[in-house]
């Protein structure tokens, strides 16, 4: 009910943008440094109708143009949040960030659009989800937002719905699970068949790398040893049982000359996985999500079972307190390329269905709204990385390997005024008393984070405003992204030449011994 308050409340205080170049469609951004992930300028930005026309020094400005004074901030691109669950049913509970209030929230922290996951069911039909998923997202969102598809099942109905999302439905990533047994896992063979189709489509593999096998036999026995607390979550699904589904993952891409997308990287073995298999020349990309990157496993063992079981998400935190430093080092050191949230967020009613079995415990934290404060934290506060590689790891990676760069990504012209005005002076403190979010608890609880978003720009409309937000409901539209990437499929061309397979070349008396082997 309060949520349909405020979003009255909202609609009635904006209303919807009139594109007919009145003044309040143009907007000029002035004295800030623009952030790109190639590099730092001083540059006014000049936006009309949603779109960036303008960008340098002394622009032509119509009259009736609303300015902003960035004197002190950067302008970056908004964050786009890879990895989401908006309103998902999993494991008996639905989500309580649904499309409006995810969205809304990803707004007031610096994020402008949102990739979120359709996941059918086993012998669901693929293209049915994907049109329910829109249905549900397309009203409510406050900001663009892509879809990524799950591939929960295989046949040749499977493979032709994939073909069908890839064509005709802006769908160019596709995840599967190696791990929830029983209701998403796909089995190495199937894998393969998979990764072969996508590499036909000119999509990106991803992949949820665990070994579903093994966590199932652990947490049938930590439970028959009497370990039912949140702490048996991370115990039956330790870090190599990560590292080994992400190798094996990178193995089988590799056979297909796949490019691999592993989501939600949580430990420092499978971090390590992707930076030595890019090293050796894989198309592989790694993505830590806020939790990983702000957070760790030590909060499993917190004597108040709600404070655990609020921090279980799958893989999950790990109780090396050094994971966060290190996956934002691999981050700055382009070991690792891309961050999401894998906002999926429960309420303490809805965790304590695992009350007495921490296996039934709904999977999933929040970030979508902290994304970006606790990477610049983390990362640009501490030194690791410069403000160009926060744009890149929180915004400009994912646009390429996901084929909407330059519409999405970038500050420059032609691109949307997707954009983010931050102050790396001011700061604030992470506190679900204060935060958009709907659900009731936050990860990321009394941190303090430098990096304010005191204006957030979403297609040219100011939905942040002077730390003010006014995100509007259905605002947002669903963004295609288009097959064959070619930040992704240029190097996987590339290399597929240079790997071709070449027989030896033998003569027509190849049966002959040579003269070596005369005597032989
Ligand atoms: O625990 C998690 N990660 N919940 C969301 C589903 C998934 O595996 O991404
Ligand atoms: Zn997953
Ligand atoms: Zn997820």
């Amino acid at each position: 009910e309060e949520i349909v308050m405020e979003q009255a409340t909202e609609l009635a205080a904006q209303p919807v943008v009139e594109v007919d170049g009145s003044s309040q469609n143009r907007l000029l951004i002035k004295n800030g440094k623009v952030v790109n992930a190639d590099g730092i300028e001083d540059a006014d930005v000049f936006i009309e109708n949603g779109v960036i026309t303008q960008l340098g020094r002394n622009l032509i400005i119509p009259g009736g143009t609303r300015t902003i004074d960035a004197r002190g901030r950067y302008v970056m691109p908004g964050g786009i949040d890879t990895h989401t669950h908006m309103e998902l049913e999993l494991m008996g509970a639905t989500a309580v960030d649904d499309f409006y209030q995810g969205t809304k929230a990803a707004i007031a922290g610096g994020t402008t659009m949102i990739m979120d996951f359709v996941l059918p069911r086993k012998g669901e039909s693929l293209v049915e989800a994907f049109g329910n998923w829109r249905r549900k997202a397309d009203p409510k969102v406050c900001c663009d937002y892509a879809l990524h598809v799950g591939v929960t099942w295989w046949s040749d109905q499977v493979k032709q719905e994939m073909t069908e999302l890839a064509k005709n439905h802006g769908v160019n990533s596709f995840k599967m699970f190696m791990a929830y047994k029983d209701l998403y896992m796909i089995r190495d063979p199937d894998l393969y068949k998979i990764f072969e189709h996508c590499k036909e489509l000119g999509a990106i593999a991803q992949v949820h790398a665990e070994n579903g096998d093994i966590i199932a036999e652990n947490t049938k026995k930590l439970l028959e040893a009497g370990i039912t607390g949140p702490e048996g979550h991370e115990m039956s699904r330790p870090e190599d049982v990560e590292a080994e589904a992400t190798h094996r993952a990178c193995v089988i891409a590799n056979q297909v000359s796949c490019p691999l997308y592993v989501v939600h990287i949580m430990s420092k073995m499978a971090a390590d996985v992707i930076a030595l298999k890019r090293s050796q020349g894989a198309v592989v990309y790694g993505e830590p999500i806020a939790a990983s990157l702000g957070s760790d496993g030590t909060n499993y063992h917190h004597t108040c079972w709600r404070h655990a079981a609020s921090h279980v998400l799958s893989p999950p935190l790990r109780p090396d307190p050094e994971t966060p430093d290190y996956l934002v080092q691999m981050l700055a050191d382009d070991g690792l390329q891309v961050t999401g949230s894998d906002n999926c967020t429960f309420n303490f009613d809805q965790k304590k269905l695992g009350r007495n079995d921490f296996s039934k415990i709904p999977n999933g934290v929040n970030g979508v709204e902290d994304r970006m404060s606790v990477i610049w934290e983390k990362g640009v506060q501490s030194g690791k990385m410069d403000p160009s590689r926060f744009v890149a790891v929180t915004s400009t990676n994912a646009a390429k390997i996901f084929n909407v760069y330059p519409q999405k990504g970038c500050v420059a012209v032609g691109s949307d005024a997707d954009l983010v005005i931050w102050n790396p002076i001011k700061s604030r403190v992470i506190s679900a008393q204060t935060h958009h979010q709907a659900v009731d608890f936050n990860i990321f609880e009394g941190m303090e984070c430098h990096g304010v978003p005191e204006y957030v720009i979403v297609n040219g409309r100011v939905c942040v405003d002077e730390e003010e937000l006014k995100a509007v409901h259905g605002f947002g539209k669903f963004v295609p992204t288009p097959a064959f990437p070619p930040y992704v499929y240029d190097q996987v061309d590339a290399r597929e030449k240079e790997k071709r397979p070449q027989g030896v070349t033998r003569g027509p008396n190849d049966e002959d011994y040579s003269p070596e082997h005369m005597n032989g």
